[in-house]
């Protein structure tokens, strides 16, 4: 059946990002969120991220108002019913996420997929849960989710090759690269992505360098647009450290060892951007 509804779950920063690019494939969207101040915030966020495209000549006028006709902000997880494919965006949590997904199981009609945007954690254990493993398979989105063309498609042990090839078609319809990917910690992209952050920062914690030299070294010398650290801010000291510890249970490897400065920060509540401060400090919050 095609994919006409597509509920996001979680109108954060990645969420409202999804719901936008959904949208702007022509996909019906469902934008769900608990708390009622996070789905007009993701509204809001989205909105202005497609008035900027309109000021900069990238869209109509008209398309942005067509963009956000499709999409209908609800607070009630009821509407999953309605939905041909729900893509969860919530935090990053077990324990919230299978809470969620035996709901959803219970919810969706017998067709619908049911992804999740997990940066890290086990798609089959996830998958799990429900009464449709074959209907269960990671879409990660990277952020900022307008800008990066990147998703990763991960199967679970049960994904189904029928689900997978799906989610491949309707990543590539909305504008994104899909690349294929299998379930261990971190997949591909943050397997390797964190360990460097996490390097970056034992160079500063070791003192062989400030954070602005780190920073200026990667993105001169290696072209990156941002510093790992700069990155770090961006994506959140704490993500940054769950993904960590993630990888370090999951393979039982000292080379992921989380670096202690990283966990110092987190504690202390320097988490980055959306704080105000981490290794760098900001202005104000995203
Ligand atoms: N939302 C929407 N659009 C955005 C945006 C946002 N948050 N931030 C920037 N943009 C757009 C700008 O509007 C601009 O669009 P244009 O080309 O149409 O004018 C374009 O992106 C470039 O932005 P800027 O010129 O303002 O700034 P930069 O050239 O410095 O680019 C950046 C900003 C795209 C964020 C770039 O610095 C970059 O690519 N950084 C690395 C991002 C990255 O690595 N992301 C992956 C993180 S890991 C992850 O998400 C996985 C997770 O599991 C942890």
């Amino acid at each position: 059946m095609a994919i006409q509804t597509v509920m996001v779950i979680g109108a954060g920063q990645m969420g409202s990002g999804i719901a936008q690019v959904a949208a702007a494939s022509g996909l019906n969207v469902l934008l769900h969120d608990i708390a009622e101040v996070s789905l007009h915030q993701g509204i809001t966020r989205l909105t202005k991220s497609l008035g900027r495209s309109v000021e900069k000549g990238k869209l109509a006028e008209e398309e942005k108002t067509s963009i956000l006709g499709r999409i209908l902000p609800c607070a009630q997880l009821d509407r999953a019913a309605q939905a041909d494919l729900v893509i969860e965006a919530i935090i990053e949590s077990m324990e919230h996420k299978t809470t969620l997904f035996k709901r959803l199981d219970d919810l969706c009609r017998p067709h619908t997929i049911l992804a999740t945007n997990t940066s890290s954690l086990p798609i089959t254990e996830i998958a799990a849960v429900t009464g449709r493993p074959s209907q269960v398979i990671g879409m990660h989105f990277m952020n900022p989710v307008p800008v990066m063309p990147l998703v990763e498609i991960i199967r679970g042990l049960e994904t189904s090759d029928e689900v997978f090839g799906q989610i491949r078609d309707l990543a590539e319809r909305m504008g994104k690269t899909p690349v294929e990917v299998n379930d261990f910690p971190g997949f591909v992209s943050n397997r390797v992505l964190m360990p460097m952050i996490n390097e970056a920062i034992y160079t500063v914690y070791e003192g062989v360098a400030a954070p602005e030299a780190v920073d200026k070294v990667m993105k001169l010398g290696m072209n990156h647009p941002m510093g790992p650290l700069e990155l770090a801010d961006f994506i959140g000291l704490d993500t940054c450290l769950s993904i960590m510890e993630i990888l370090h249970d999951g393979f039982g490897d000292g080379k992921y060892r989380p670096c202690p400065l990283l966990r110092k920060y987190v504690k202390a509540g320097r988490l980055g951007r959306k704080t105000g401060r981490g290794f760098y400090t900001y202005d104000s919050s995203l």
